[in-house]
């Protein structure tokens, strides 16, 4: 058999770009199935929206418009009321694959790849050729408006129609028209992205309009912005050698040491001491930009050695219960609601996060069904719903690793609504598309201790609602002889007949009581339930 020579093969070589990559692979981004392409849209653009707002200080009003055009495309346009993005950054962060002001910042916010915005455009150049008509506001009366497109080859932006407008509009908006999307209803869908977003950003006011030309408005139920986290330091423990040499190599400290008291958190020149004791080995004042493998591999053998202080939870900022509970009675509208939030844990040895859950049952909570409702688990990152991928996501796993039974919830014929919000400064999503998260053991750990939590109080509000009407039908039967009853009893004894009846009926009501005694819960719970007022 003839053999092929490496020079051969070596000329089909080529170098590829990421454009170039995920053109090919755009199932990756959330790009697979005309009806989840379409939320994969609405889902990159009004989640930097989401993130330009808070960023800018400003409580988020956002508009999401998706049109029906000609040949079965779609246009969408999502605009927000941010700080718009300046004329000569636009092009690298709409048209430029891992390019944005997130991924290199230890920061918990929604976007963190710099990959979703370039994705959408990339989209609308592979089902339409097009590119995506932009608006930015650029300060008072002042905007712009221009197209980007993306060059695949190089992974570099194309600007063009650049003009300066008279305009009062502030925020971004982007526009693009689309082919192989379709607008669908249920639980995948546009609207239902949006629904979650209000129940997970109660600051934020989100307009809908449907490709019939309906509107669905989800009010600002909550004035304030959230808290702004600020960038965390990374935390030593769980470092790796390759990252560690990373951070050393751009350091502009001149020392080892201070390098890690400048780059880390918790890390005090009394720990220096402490590594110093653990491998004297270590040249501590060596320059960090000259730093080896080797040495950074003993630097972090020493961090394993030493008891570090979990990163500050104020890095982390959850949703919060109150917020929890106003956006739940706003959108759910449940007969009952639990809610439990937890401290913060860490992952991966020093990667702060924080779970919150909330347990809705009944009003709008579930899953409407042909006939009733089956349970449903609402899963959000950052705030941001999950929609899809719930096969393979931690979220699920947890909450159906859950014995249900044991606190008297059926999820498959009970109107009930698992909340699940994990906040952290790096979500660990199992794809680029960001729709699961990563089956990581502490994370697992953490949401069924809080979902469980949370059943509880929903479990002893099931209890109560069962005895009640236990209660009431057992009255209702004995009640019945009551009348009868003390008319014998008088007819008998010559006794007033109301006063015996009224007698008989303090008797039952006491045996059978209307109402569960909540005092004596209230007493007994840990948990933080209310049921709406
Ligand atoms: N609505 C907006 N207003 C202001 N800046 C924006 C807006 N949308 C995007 N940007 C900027 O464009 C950058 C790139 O956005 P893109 O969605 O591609 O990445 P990301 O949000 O950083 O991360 P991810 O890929 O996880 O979404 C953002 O980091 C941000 O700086
Ligand atoms: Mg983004």
């Amino acid at each position: 058999m003839a053999t092929t020579g490496a020079e051969q093969i070596f000329k089909e070589f080529r170098e590829h770009s990421a454009a170039e990559f995920f053109k090919k692979n755009r199932q990756m981004l959330g790009y697979s199935g005309a009806g989840r392409s379409l939320v994969t849209i609405v889902h990159e653009w009004t989640s930097n929206a989401l993130d330009a707002c808070e960023e800018g200080g400003i409580l988020p009003d956002i508009e999401v418009s998706i049109k029906k055009a000609e040949n079965n495309r779609y246009t969408i346009r999502v605009s927000d009321n941010g700080p718009g993005i300046p004329k000569n950054f636009v092009g690298k962060a709409l048209a430029t694959i891992f390019a944005g002001t997130k991924f290199h910042r230890y920061m918990q916010q929604r976007g963190q790849q710099g990959i979703g915005a370039a994705g959408c455009l990339l989209f609308s150049q592979i089902t339409t050729g097009k590119p995506i008509f932009v608006k930015s506001s650029i300060g008072k009366g002042k905007a712009y408006s221009c197209h980007v497109a993306l060059s695949t080859a190089n992974n570099k932006p194309i600007i063009t129609d650049m003009v300066d407008i008279d305009d009062k509009f502030q925020g971004l908006s982007v526009e693009g028209e689309f082919a192989d999307i379709r607008y669908e209803v249920g639980e995948h869908s546009a609207y239902e992205y949006a629904r979650r977003t209000a129940l997970s950003n109660p600051h934020a006011q989100i307009k809908l309009t449907d490709p019939n030309g309906q509107e669905f408005l989800f009010v600002r139920s909550v004035n304030k912005l959230p808290a702004r986290p600020p960038p965390a330091k990374p935390h030593p423990a769980g470092l790796g050698t390759s990252d560690l040499l990373d951070f050393a190599h751009v350091s502009q400290s001149r020392k080892i040491s201070s390098f890690l008291v400048d780059t880390f958190a918790r890390t005090t020149s009394n720990k220096i001491s402490e590594i110093r004791e653990v491998d004297p080995s270590i040249d501590m004042d060596e320059d960090p930009k000259r730093l080896t493998w080797e040495q950074a591999e003993k630097l972090v053998n020493a961090f394993k050695k030493i008891k570090w202080m979990a990163p500050d939870a104020s890095y982390v900022v959850p949703i919060g219960e109150a917020q929890i509970k106003i956006a739940l009675k706003n959108i759910l509208n449940p007969d009952h609601m639990s809610v439990t939030e937890r401290k913060p844990q860490v992952f991966r040895g020093g990667i702060p996060f924080v779970v919150e859950v909330a347990v809705a049952y009944g009003g709008n909570s579930g899953k409407k069904e042909a006939e009733g409702f089956s349970g449903n688990i609402l899963r959000f990152g950052n705030r941001v719903p999950l929609l899809f991928d719930s096969g393979s996501c931690g979220i699920s796993k947890a909450v159906n690793d859950i014995d249900w039974k044991r606190y008297n919830i059926d999820m498959e014929t009970q109107p009930v609504s698992i909340f699940v919000n994990i906040s952290s400064v790096y979500i660990p999503y199992s794809g680029v598309g960001k729709e699961a998260i990563s089956p990581e053991d502490e994370i697992i750990e953490e949401i069924k201790l809080a979902v469980m939590e949370a059943a509880r109080g929903v479990q002893r509000y099931i209890k109560g609602r069962e005895q009640v009407n236990f209660n009431a039908n057992r009255y209702k039967t004995v009640a019945r002889y009551v009348k009868q009853l003390s008319g014998d009893i008088s007819d008998l004894t010559k006794a007033d007949r109301q006063k015996i009846e009224k007698k008989l009926e303090g008797i039952v009501s006491k045996h059978f009581p209307k109402s569960r005694d909540e005092d004596k819960e209230e007493a007994t719970g840990q948990e933080t339930e209310e049921e709406p007022t």
